[in-house]
């Protein structure tokens, strides 16, 4: 499939404990269960999904670095990364690639430190606060950019 059509969604720290973090804030759906969801709506909307999860800002500063190369689009959930990461929103803006922001809790609704989005800037938009919704959305919205 052309690179044009190929959406990489990548995913921030301790998202790999999905379903058993925090369940009241987070749900009770795995990353395993999201990302069959993910991937049934690609399907329907006739693209092609690549999802990765790193507990590592430098390896998601990489994947993001390199994005451009494979994608037209990236949709992010980059966790606590969001609020701490001058890192990940220079690589963002370096690659300049179309991307979405998401996140599974509204992070407006919470502490203080999580209504602050370093990336904000640098992305198309934030759908925060929809559950899993959120990266549904967000490949919704994705892929009108691409
Ligand atoms: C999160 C919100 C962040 O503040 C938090 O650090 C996460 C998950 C969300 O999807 O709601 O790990 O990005």
């Amino acid at each position: 499939m052309a690179k044009k059509k190929k959406v990489l969604i990548l995913n921030g720290p301790n998202l790999n404990l999905l379903g058993k973090r925090q369940p009241e804030i987070y749900g009770r759906l795995t990353l395993e269960q999201i990302n069959r969801k993910i991937h049934a709506l690609a399907k329907e909307l006739g693209v092609e999904v690549e999802i990765r999860q790193s507990n590592s800002e430098g390896e998601l500063v990489n994947w993001v670095q390199e994005s451009p190369k494979q994608f037209g689009a990236l949709v992010i959930n980059a966790a606590a990364y969001t609020h701490s990461s001058v890192a990940l929103r220079d690589a963002l803006a370096a690659a300049g690639i179309p991307a979405v922001e998401v996140h599974i809790s509204n992070i407006h609704k919470r502490e203080e430190f999580r209504k602050q989005s370093l990336i904000a800037e640098v992305v198309i938009g934030q759908i925060t606060g929809f559950g899993v919704q959120s990266y549904l959305l967000g490949l919704r919205a994705a892929v009108e950019y691409l």
